[in-house]
């Protein structure tokens, strides 16, 4: 994707669905199409003061475990383990040859096709048994829904859990009342984990349908009772109003897509928006902040620079700037499947 920094945020061209890559954001029928006016574009200056010390790279790895395991992977697919089902989904980094047999690949539950044009479960093969579109599924406890989707994701990114793990951490230790906000909050995971460990949360997500879904995973995880609040807008539009109703908040998490939409078509490109969102997730937080991690994936970017835009945003306030990539540790033979590049600030 080409950078270019003078467009405003209505006048990009009309695309949809995701780049080509790694995780793609979910198609959504449910939104409008037309693009509402633009808002006057953030003019960003250079923070003052000190960078924030740095630790680079750093590989958060998920290893397999009882809840989630990548099981093989090679010739561009790979097969985990997601609860009780086996499931074969395409992978274009797995340019290696798998180490299991091709016996136990056939002792899949669910295969990704990707073969037809089909939206919905059509692209799903189910070779033992027709499967229902959700199962049960755990992360650490937390009890949520897997779900087969129209575009082969299945309603988690196992990957995100060394960041759940590492937020959960924070919150606990703060002994304190803290308040979290996850932009781009998909299913909502993060936000489940997040008021498992005490938090106050406010998840954005512009699709109707993931809001719904991740309502559902906290009935599933009953946590019905916790402060959550579910939120279907523009996640840039969020947090420019936070900003001017002063809602602050000590832990930001924002994960966003190479390209979206908000619900009323609001463009999201992350080349030219994502420098505005960080410096405004910068200006929402509270006196005494925590944390606020960033991922990043199917972009053409390195996490260096990933990196130095964290570090220039969180310049003068002291902490730190860890950066590098989230990766999946296989079973079968050991080798780390990458799956983004994060950058988080943390305070100490
Ligand atoms: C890959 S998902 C994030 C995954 C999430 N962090 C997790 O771990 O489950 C990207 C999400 O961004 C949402 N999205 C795309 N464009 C958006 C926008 N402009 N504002 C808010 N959310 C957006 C999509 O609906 C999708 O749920």
């Amino acid at each position: 994707m080409k950078p270019s920094r003078d467009r405003r945020r209505d006048d990009r061209p009309a695309r949809h669905g995701g780049q080509d890559g790694r995780r793609q954001p979910e198609a959504r029928p449910d939104q409008a199409r037309t693009a509402e006016p633009a808002p006057a574009r953030r003019q960003l200056r250079r923070r003052e003061g000190e960078l924030p010390a740095e630790r680079l790279p750093l590989i958060l790895e998920v290893a397999p475990n009882d809840d989630y395991a990548l099981i093989d992977s090679g010739a561009g697919r790979k097969l985990e383990q997601y609860g009780p089902y086996r499931i074969v989904r395409p992978e274009g980094q797995a340019i290696w040859q798998p180490a299991l047999s091709e016996r136990e690949w056939a002792k899949a539950d669910a295969v990704f096709t990707g073969d037809t044009d089909e939206e919905g479960m059509g692209r799903w093969r189910f070779p033992k048994a027709p499967l229902g579109e959700t199962w049960p599924m755990r992360h650490d406890g937390v009890d949520y829904l897997g779900r087969f989707t129209s575009f082969r994701h299945v309603g988690v990114f196992p990957e995100q859990a060394s960041h759940w793990d590492h937020m959960a951490g924070l919150i606990e230790a703060a002994k304190r009342p803290v308040k979290v906000l996850n932009l781009f909050g998909y299913t909502g995971l993060a936000s489940l984990v997040a008021a498992r460990a005490g938090a106050e949360v406010a998840h954005v997500d512009a699709s109707k349908k993931a809001i719904g879904w991740a309502r559902e995973n906290q009935e599933m995880a009953r946590l019905a009772d916790r402060p959550i609040r579910w939120i279907c807008e523009d996640a840039m539009k969020f947090a420019e109003r936070e900003e001017r109703r002063g809602s602050r908040y000590d832990m930001i998490l924002f994960d966003p897509p190479a390209y979206g939409r908000g619900p009323k078509g609001e463009v999201w490109q992350l080349f030219e928006d994502l420098p505005a969102l960080a410096d405004i997730c910068r200006a929402i937080l509270t006196p005494k902040p925590l944390a606020v991690v960033l991922t990043a994936y199917s972009i053409r970017a390195s996490f260096f620079a990933i990196h130095g835009l964290m570090r220039d945003t969180f310049a003068g306030m002291g902490g730190r700037v860890e950066s590098g990539e989230l990766v999946i540790r296989e079973k079968s033979a050991g080798r780390a499947l990458s799956t983004s590049l994060f950058s988080r600030w943390v305070a100490k």
